[in-house]
Order: C-alpha cells, then sequence, then structure tokens
C-alpha cells in the first residue's frame, strides 16, 4: 500500500510560505481558463484549489476529490473563507476509486500535484482520471523530486500511457518532475 500523506500535514502543504517557491496563480494560468472544469484528485486542503476556482471564475466548477475526510473539511473551511465554497464541489474518495464515474467526458483540466505516488495503482488512477477528459482536455500531471526520482516519475507516464495519455509537454517547475498529458490521437 502506498504512503498517504497524514491529514495533519495538511495545514503546512497549505501554508502560504509554500508560495515562496510554488506560486499557485503563476503555475496555473497556462493551463486554466474561465467556465472550465477542473477535476483535482488529491487536493489537501487546498493549496492549489483555491486559486483554480478563482481562475475557472463563477461559470467554472472545481471537483476536490481527497481520501482523507479532515483534508476536504479543511478544505471546504479555507473555501467558505474566501468565499468559493460555491464553486467547489469536494468528494470521498475511496481508496481504489476516485468516484467520478458521473464525470466521463466532461472534464477540461485533470490536476494531478504531489498524488499519483500516493495511489495503490497509478494505472488505474490514469484509466478513471482520462475517461473524465474532453477529447481535447489535458493533465497536469506534477511530483515532487524530493518523493519520486526520475526513474519513478518514467514509470508513471508509462501508465499514463497504458491509459491513452500522452506526453504534450514538459513544463518546469521548481522542486518537481511534471507533463502535460493529452489523450492520444
Ligand atoms: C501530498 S498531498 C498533496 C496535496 C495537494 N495536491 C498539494 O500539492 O498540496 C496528497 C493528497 O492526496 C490524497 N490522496 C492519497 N491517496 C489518495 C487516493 N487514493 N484518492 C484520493 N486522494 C488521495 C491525500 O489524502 C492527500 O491529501
Amino acid at each position: 500500500m502506498a504512503h498517504v500523506c497524514p491529514w495533519w500535514l495538511g495545514p503546512l502543504l497549505a501554508s502560504p510560505l509554500r508560495r515562496l517557491w510554488q506560486l499557485p496563480p503563476a503555475l496555473l494560468a497556462p493551463y486554466v481558463r474561465a467556465g472550465m472544469t477542473v477535476l483535482e484528485p488529491g487536493p489537501g486542503m487546498g493549496f492549489f484549489t483555491l486559486d483554480v476556482a478563482r481562475l475557472v471564475g463563477e461559470a467554472g466548477r472545481v471537483v476536490a476529490v481527497d481520501l482523507q475526510p479532515r483534508m476536504l473539511d479543511g478544505l471546504r473551511r479555507r473555501a467558505a473563507r474566501d468565499g468559493l465554497a460555491g464553486r467547489i464541489e469536494t468528494r470521498l474518495a475511496a481508496p481504489d476509486s476516485l468516484q467520478v464515474d458521473d464525470l466521463k467526458g466532461c472534464v477540461d483540466l485533470v490536476l494531478a500535484f504531489a498524488v499519483v505516488h500516493e495511489m495503490p495503482d497509478s494505472r488505474a488512477f490514469f484509466a478513471q482520471t482520462a475517461a473524465t477528459l474532453k477529447p481535447e482536455g489535458s493533465l497536469l500531471l506534477v511530483e515532487p523530486a524530493g518523493h519520486v526520482n526520475t526513474a519513478a516519475f518514467a514509470a508513471e507516464l508509462i501508465a499514463a500511457k497504458a491509459a491513452g495519455l500522452t506526453v504534450a509537454a514538459r513544463p518546469t517547475i521548481r522542486r518537481s518532475h511534471a507533463a502535460v498529458l493529452r489523450k492520444a490521437g
């Protein structure tokens, strides 16, 4: 079973100090547009989620799916504080299911930041998320270089390919491995 980040690290992951090396609005701007539907598996307490919600605007929607209820509690509190709760739907995942079958073909962007290495089965993760994407949709895969080495990231890209997702770009994100994946063909 993959190691899952404990819920009590949620406030640290969502801390404003992290913005010193990862600034969500700048990092997300190339990928998120007004009106988009964004799926964020493993949002934790929402370091990225609140800025995604700001970028999609009132016409957009963010579906944030986490395994841990206490991560989702923290995310909902932070969203309510910033007046963004109406744009963010939270869902509780099962260990082997993101519970997103109803989103087939509806999603413009999947934001998978620092989460795939915690999944019990990365192939199943990519199959589930690929199914949610619109034909022109994309998946931004980012993994922390401190936890995921180059070979492990390459293995994730192979798992993504098995689900029909190929590498469209390799953006540079500090302290991370990153790839933009799109549906093949
Ligand atoms: C390292 S944290 C990253 C949080 C956030 N993406 C960030 O970058 O700040 C990983 C998150 O993925 C969640 N997670 C782990 N396994 C999961 C699964 N099978 N389904 C959904 N979420 C999962 C954890 O509960 C945790 O909130």
